[in-house]
């Protein structure tokens, strides 16, 4: 399963990206405006760094807004994924694009027919959001499982992102059920690596090569 890292924090980027666990990366409009400034050098410095794909979304509402949106977006680089919202007219923004040989991210997916017409359309990936329906008390991992079973029994090339994760036992989950790709928050991603017994067995070993080496 590839870890992109859902943020537009570049610190966040590189220290993900040192570790050896960055694949991608995804944006959107809200954490593009968390980090302030200029979000046209915030792009560019993101699309500098990553060398895997980068999803920039549109927010314009009709498909001629979204296709005109792409084809400014894209000339951060040719890593570059559409990110477009589930909508009719994103629909249309897809078939178009995905048409043109450029990628797309359909995102906002909250049913599993939903990820069936995106793939449909022609989507590289879909974005289904497990947190914010766990939110709701509606079993977000269920949405991933039936969306695997959907592309899988229609052979569709489409990729599926797990997004909104909120904890490592959503990255756990999405590896289980098959996802492609989780697209996990910088906070989740550092405590991957973290266990108590890692923890207690290092300062055991530590203690004993002390006790031998008198260092
Ligand atoms: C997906 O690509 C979105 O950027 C993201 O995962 C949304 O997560 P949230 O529900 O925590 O805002």
């Amino acid at each position: 399963m590839e870890f992109f890292l859902d943020t537009a924090n570049i610190d966040e980027i590189r220290s993900a990206n040192k570790q050896g666990l960055l694949d991608g990366v995804t944006t959107n409009p809200t954490l593009l405006s968390r980090e302030g400034g200029d979000w046209r050098e915030q792009a560019k410095a993101i699309c500098t760094e990553v060398k895997g794909p980068v999803s920039l979304e549109v927010v314009g509402e009709t498909a001629a807004e979204m296709v005109a949106e792409a084809e400014d977006l894209m000339k951060f680089g040719q890593h570059v994924v559409i990110k477009i919202p589930m909508t009719s007219e994103g629909l249309i923004a897809t078939k178009i694009l995905s048409q043109k040989g450029i990628k797309t991210n359909v995102t906002l997916i909250f049913s599993p027919l939903q990820a069936l017409l995106a793939a449909k359309a022609g989507a590289t990936y879909v974005s289904p959001f497990v947190g914010r329906l766990d939110d709701i008390v509606v079993e977000g991992m269920e949405l991933v499982s039936q969306i695997r079973t959907i592309f899988d029994n229609y052979g569709y090339e489409t990729k599926i992102i797990v997004a909104s994760i909120r904890s490592p036992l959503h990255v756990l989950d999405s590896a289980l059920e098959g996802a492609d790709v989780a697209t996990i928050p910088y906070k989740v991603i550092s405590s991957l690596v973290k266990h108590p017994l890692t923890d207690k067995g290092l300062a055991a070993f530590n203690a004993d090569w002390a006790k031998l080496t008198g260092k």
